[in-house]
């Protein structure tokens, strides 16, 4: 019997991502995985409160935070990442592409201070490697077709897909962003359906479909296998590619790619202060 982690999702309203606090029983070790730094873009201004409420839960659970781990550099919110690592002393995990991105999005944005080597996360994961969260083990998974730098992390019967896959009824994230492929991303998906089917699958967004009025997180493989719209019950690559290459080149921009971006390759630190101690966002026009 695989290990079965305590898991809680905390749905961010705002942007409708689900950060995780995913948790050893034995050892009370702890992980937060896509954790959200609040974003009012009218004012420019960030907050805490999201995450916030994530280290209330895991302080009353009586759990001690580990790490914190990222999906991917994500488009559509920012990253609490750097917020944990100051205030908890934890290190963020990424997959090792992020550097690819970071090489894309990095002279979209002016961003002299990111080089495309990683350094601002503190652990690259590869494919395969395997590493503890307290007598847990948990397993990366590179899956990219979102972004080239996707992963997802099994940890016992549990597995955090990111935006591999969403729920079942409203399918797959788009696979159009730079670096992404929706064949590559059909790929990605198949090995997570090759798990046993009662792995416990989390979602990292979820909107509510047409004929659903609650927002749901969590689903298994074989609920994906057989019943994900865009690709369950045996959709070809090549059905899939299609569909997915006809509805992503109807999709606007994400409201938050802009910034998000440029905190999200920085592992959610701000951007370096001018000489007066000020902060500045990047908005480059006509390029996206
Ligand atoms: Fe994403």
């Amino acid at each position: 019997m695989p290990a079965h982690p305590d898991v809680r999702g905390f749905f961010d309203p705002a942007t409708h991502t689900v950060t995780y606090l995913v948790s050893d029983p034995a050892t009370g070790q702890a992980a937060i995985i896509d954790p959200v730094l609040d974003y009012d873009a009218a004012s420019a201004r960030t907050s805490t409160g999201s995450v916030d409420a994530v280290m209330s839960a895991l302080r009353e659970a009586g759990l001690t935070l580990a790490m914190v781990l990222e999906t991917h550099a994500h488009a559509d919110h920012l990253t609490a990442a750097d917020h944990l690592r100051r205030s908890e002393g934890v290190p963020i995990g990424i997959g090792e592409r992020i550097t690819k991105v970071q090489a894309t999005f990095a002279p979209l944005f002016d961003a002299h201070d990111v080089t495309p080597d990683g350094v601002v996360f503190d652990r690259l994961h590869a494919d395969g490697d395997a590493f503890p969260l307290g007598a847990l083990t948990a397993e990366v998974i590179h899956t990219p077709g979102h972004t080239p730098a996707c992963v997802s992390y099994r940890i016992g019967d549990a597995l955090f897909t990111g935006d591999t896959l969403f729920m079942p009824d409203y399918g797959t994230a788009r696979a159009d962003f730079p670096g992404g492929d929706a064949r590559t991303l059909y790929r990605s998906i198949q090995k997570l359906l090759a798990l046993p089917d009662e792995t416990r699958i989390f979602v990292g967004h979820d909107y509510l479909p047409a004929g659903r009025n609650e927002f749901r997180f969590e689903t298994t493989v074989g609920d994906q296998r057989v019943n994900n719209i865009h690709i369950g019950g045996g959709t070809s690559e090549e059905a899939f590619v299609a569909m997915r290459e006809t509805r992503d080149a109807t999709l606007k921009a994400p409201q938050l790619i802009l910034p998000a971006l440029q905190i999200n390759i920085r592992a959610g630190a701000l951007p370096p202060p001018e000489p007066d101690g000020r902060r500045f966002l990047k908005i480059p026009l006509n390029t996206i």
